[in-house]
Formats: C-alpha cells, structure tokens, sequence
C-alpha cells in the first residue's frame, strides 16, 4: 500500500489498529482506506464517535475495501454497523489500482472543499467578532460626543454666569446668578455620575432598574430632545422593576433605539416610552415590556425585513448600520424578545420598537 501511495504522490500513515486510525483522523487525516477486516468482532465502534461529532463542514471519506461476492452474516452484520458512520465509499475486491486511486483523488478533492468551507466559517467568525468591537467603539465613541455635548451647554452657561458677577459683585442679581450657576454645575454632576454608574460594572449580571436607565439615557439626550422639540412622553404602568443583567448592555439597547427614534424625528415629533406588565403566552411568566415609540419617518416596508442585519443604514455617512445588530445580539444572548412595527403612511408615520424581558420586584 506504501508504495502504491508513493506512485500516486500522496503522504500516508498506515496505521495497525481502529484506535490508531481515531487518532490519525482527530489529527487532521483527509480520509482513510480500510479493508473491512479491520472491523472484526467491534471495533468498528470505537470509529462511530469519531465520526459522528465532525464539526458541521466536516465529513470524513472512507473508502472501505469490501470482500466481493456473497452476501454473508458477517457482511450483513458490518453493512449495519458502517450505516451510521456517514460519507463510506465501498470498493469491492480484487480491486483495479486504477479504481482505488480515481476513488482516492475524489474523496481527496471534496475534503479539499471541505476544508475551504471550515477555513470561510472561521474568516466569517473573526469577522463577526471584529465587527461587534467595532460597533462597540462606535457606539462608545458616540457617547462620549453626547456626554462632551451634554456637558458643554451647563458649562457655557456656568461661564457667562460667572462673568456676570464678576461685572457687578454687589448688585442683587449676582445671588441669583450664582444660583442659577450652582444647579447647571449639578447637572454637570449628575450627568458624568449616570454615565459612571452605567460603566463601572460592565459585564455582570445584576438586577438593573428599569426606569433609572430610561432616565439616564434621557439625560443623555436632553439637549438633542430640546433641539428638536421632540416631546417625551414616559408612562411607567408598573411598579418598580428591575431586569437581571449587565446595567451597560441595557443601556445599550435603550440608547440605540432612542437614539434612532431620534435620528427619525429631525423636526419633532412624540417619544413614548411605556413600561408594562404582560405575561408571556409560552410560559405564562410575568414579564415586563418596553415599548419605544416614536412619530418619526418610519422604515420603508423593503428595509423593515432586514434592519437587524448588519451594515443596513439609510444614513450614509452618518450610519453604520450596526446599531440594530448588536442590539438584537444583546437582546438575543439575554432571552428576551423584540418586535418592530413601523408604518410610513403620512398620516400614521411612526416606529414602535417593543423589548419583552422578565424581571425581578
Ligand atoms: N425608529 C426608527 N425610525 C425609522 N427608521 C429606523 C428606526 N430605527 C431604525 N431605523 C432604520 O434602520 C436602519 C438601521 O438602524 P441601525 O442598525 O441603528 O443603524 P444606523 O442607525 O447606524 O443607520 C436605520 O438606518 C434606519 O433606516
Ligand atoms: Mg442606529
């Protein structure tokens, strides 16, 4: 057999055992040749477990020289055990060298197949994990320019403010001034301590509360929601609820979503955020929904089926078109379920985005 691999150019190993064949697979061989003698009494088993846990782009040829004519008992007996082990191609002695070495190169040519399909699944891999950090970055780099915007209008105020009483010490309006500085600076506060407490803890499962993310993430916007004249509409029809998880994932979702609520809503509009009991027709668990409204654009019926792919954004430079996937992602690793409904008629314009979860009291 050595030799006439040698005449064919391929490597082998020849192995002495079913055992040792197991390893030889486990080590990356790209198929194997077996008379079927090797199977006798069972040691055809020990080769079933090896072969029926391939990763999904695997299936291992094996080319199983069988002994030519009549059907025997003990035939019979290895057609039944071989049934399970998959892509088995019989050849049947005596043999062709020709047929042994055709059968060979096609076994050969389709694990090459194989083998680019594993090689794209782990490209396609690395490439998912480089995009969820991406949109991580992108995500926190766009907080930070919020936190900065947010941060800059008390600080400006707190600045004229100063200067005012600077030109006139004495006059009874410094202590209003003064006062009126001192509360923007409690909003500068109040500010970096939401977006510090969202951060602090970044992977642990704890119970989050609802409404103080809402809020925070409010706070986040203020300022464009005030641009905007965006009015907020925030009905709480439970009491408090708190949701098992990491505080800044939550906050992840909320903030995508009413960021894109708002992004919707470029000359005003309604934000509802509405917070309430349902119980889930599966288990019949209390849950707790979410729903973010808003009165904006809408998505057009052709993009709604695909909004949770990645790279889908009608905002061309200003998107990436992540925010939705990494939502779902989240959404998805914690359990929870999300529905969309979006119409784009001008009288009904709108998008309702609406997070079910179970909760903690
Ligand atoms: N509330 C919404 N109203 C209208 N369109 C929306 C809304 N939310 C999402 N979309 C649409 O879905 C697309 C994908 O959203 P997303 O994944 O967050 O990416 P991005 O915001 O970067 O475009 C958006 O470009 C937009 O067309
Ligand atoms: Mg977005």
């Amino acid at each position: 057999m050595a030799s006439f691999m040698e005449k064919l150019n391929k490597p082998c190993h020849i192995v002495n055992s079913v055992v040792e064949l197991c390893d030889e697979i486990r080590v990356g061989a790209a198929a194997a040749i077996v008379a079927e003698e090797a199977f006798r009494g069972n040691t055809i088993e020990l080769l079933q477990p090896v072969l029926t846990q391939q990763p999904s782009w695997s299936d291992f040829p094996l080319l199983l020289l069988v002994a030519g004519g009549r059907v025997t008992v003990e035939s019979e007996r290895l057609r039944k055990l071989r049934l399970p082990l998959g892509n088995v191609l019989l050849l049947e002695r005596p043999l062709r060298p020709e047929t042994l070495s055709s059968t060979l190169e096609m076994a050969l040519r389709g694990r090459a197949r194989q083998y680019q399909i594993r090689d794209q699944m782990q490209q396609f891999e690395r490439a998912q994990i480089a995009m969820r950090r991406s949109e991580k970055l992108a995500v926190t780099g766009r907080l930070a320019a919020s936190i900065a915007h947010e941060i800059n209008n008390p600080l400006e105020a707190v600045i004229n403010l100063l200067y005012l009483v600077r030109a006139d010490v004495s006059s009874p309006r410094a202590q209003q001034y003064l006062n009126q500085a001192e509360h923007e600076l409690a909003r500068v506060a109040e500010i970096t301590k939401h977006t510090l407490r969202f951060y602090r803890e970044p992977n642990q499962l704890v119970p989050v509360d609802l409404v103080a993310v809402i809020d925070s993430v409010l706070t986040l916007y203020h300022s464009r929601l005030v641009a905007a004249g965006i009015i907020v509409n925030k009905q709480v029809r439970t009491g408090a609820v708190s949701v098992l998880t990491s505080p800044g994932e939550l906050r992840q979702i909320i903030a995508n979503l009413i960021g894109n609520a708002l992004d919707a809503m470029r000359k005003g509009g309604r934000l509802v955020l509405r917070l309430s009991q349902t119980t889930d027709r599966m288990d019949a668990t209390p849950k707790v929904r979410l729903s973010i409204g808003d009165t904006g654009h809408g998505i057009p019926k052709e993009i709604l089926p695909t909004i949770f792919e990645p790279f889908i954004t009608t905002k061309g430079e200003t998107g990436t078109g992540l925010g939705l996937w990494v939502t779902d992602e989240i959404v998805k690793k914690n359990g929870w379920t999300m529905r969309v409904h979006s119409s784009t008629h001008p009288d009904r314009a709108g998008t309702v985005f609406s997070l079910t979860m179970p909760f903690c009291v």
